[in-house]
């Protein structure tokens, strides 16, 4: 899989509430078949910011087919963020990796079946293009939306769900929960913790007739929404989680983690990348391969550092490694012998990792 990037053109840019911006982006032509995409994959967007080379990424929001959309909303402290949605313009560019990423699902036409999705905030952007993709995909499948905000003015996306509405209205129920405004019906007021989910799915939607599950947004709503599925009887297999970013881990697991990599401390490893094998050694204070790879002069890739996206992926082709976290790739992907490199350390001599695998 491909680690560079590539200069997207800024097709529009528009403000969607008052912290968030939709941004449409074509590739060149010569790479439109690289830049394909499944329903619910992410770019990774790299910005030479006050000379930091920063990595984000953003999931797509439409559907496959059409010209790249993704949604960035400014939080308080985000560089990225804050820098996208003051900055990009059309005409400009903006650097991006090929799509990736496993929130996503193959839809068939001729299937009839039942989903049920769970967004909060931005979350709503890989479900707003699964959703869509769906709908067109399966005539007979039916989609709820179940879809958490702050306040009315902060949901994306209000446009495109009302249309999707109109165009589906039989096979598309989409509720809203706010926080911070009061509704006439109290089981939407509020956020979806652990009761509401409760709440909604004794009474709103029955569990048991739902096939596939989708969820994004913030990290409580996720597990509790995960957790109220899986309890459901649903397998994992059919309840997607995309995690944009990963909880700091526990102040005991920190100090174990510490040790591993003081345990580590000048293993040599064999890491292949671009067609190059180097050896390089590990440096505990870099805490990670993917890191101690970089101060080698290697053009590892990375973009969230934190476990999530899955960009520092490579295989381990010998020798064992200890990742302390792993929240973006499949058991399929790790039965492969992948890792997460920037979560990864050494257990010994004799690791070889290979990006281009
Ligand atoms: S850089 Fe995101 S998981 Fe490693």
């Amino acid at each position: 899989m491909s680690t560079s990037f590539h200069p997207l053109t800024i097709l529009d840019v528009r403000q969607e509430t008052d912290d968030a911006i939709s941004v449409t982006l074509e590739p060149a032509p010569e790479l439109s078949s690289d830049f394909s995409f499944r329903p619910g994959q992410h770019l990774t967007f790299r910005a030479d910011i006050d000379g930091e080379d920063v990595r984000r990424n953003y999931s797509i929001c439409v559907p496959p087919g059409g010209p790249l959309k993704v949604g960035i909303k400014r939080i308080v402290g985000g560089r990225f963020s804050t820098w996208a949605t003051r900055s990009l313009k059309p005409g400009g560019t903006l650097d991006a990796m090929t799509p990736r990423g496993h929130f996503t699902w193959t839809f068939e036409a001729g299937e009839a079946r039942t989903y049920l999705c769970f967004a909060g905030g931005s979350g709503i952007t890989p479900i707003l293009s699964l959703i869509e993709t769906g709908l067109a995909t399966e005539a007979n499948s039916r989609f709820t939306l179940l879809y958490g905000n702050r306040t009315s003015s902060s949901i994306m996306f209000l446009e495109e769900l009302a249309s999707l509405k109109d165009r589906f209205m039989d096979r598309l129920q989409v509720y809203h929960f706010l926080d911070a405004e009061a509704d006439d019906v109290d089981l939407f007021n509020g956020r979806l913790d652990e009761q509401r989910i409760a709440r909604v799915l004794s009474s709103l939607v029955d569990p048991k007739g739902i096939d596939v599950a989708f969820i994004c947004g913030p990290g409580a709503m996720m597990d509790n929404a995960e957790r109220a599925m899986l309890d459901a009887g649903m397998p994992q297999q059919q309840v997607l989680v995309e995690r944009f970013t990963a909880d700091r881990p526990a102040a005991a697991d920190e100090e174990i983690d510490r040790s591993v990599a003081a345990l580590a401390e000048g293993l040599g490893m064999q890491i292949t990348i671009d067609g190059r094998r180097r050896l390089v050694p590990f440096h505990a204070e870099t805490g990670s391969i993917l890191e101690s790879a970089q101060q080698a002069g290697l053009p590892a890739p990375f973009a969230c550092k934190a476990g999530v996206c899955a960009t520092c992926r490579a295989r381990l082709v010998a020798g064992e490694v200890r990742m302390k976290v792993n929240y973006g790739l499949s058991a399929e992907e790790v039965a492969q012998g992948y890792v997460l490199t920037c979560q990864s350390v050494p257990l010994g001599e004799g690791v070889a990792l290979d990006y281009d695998a």
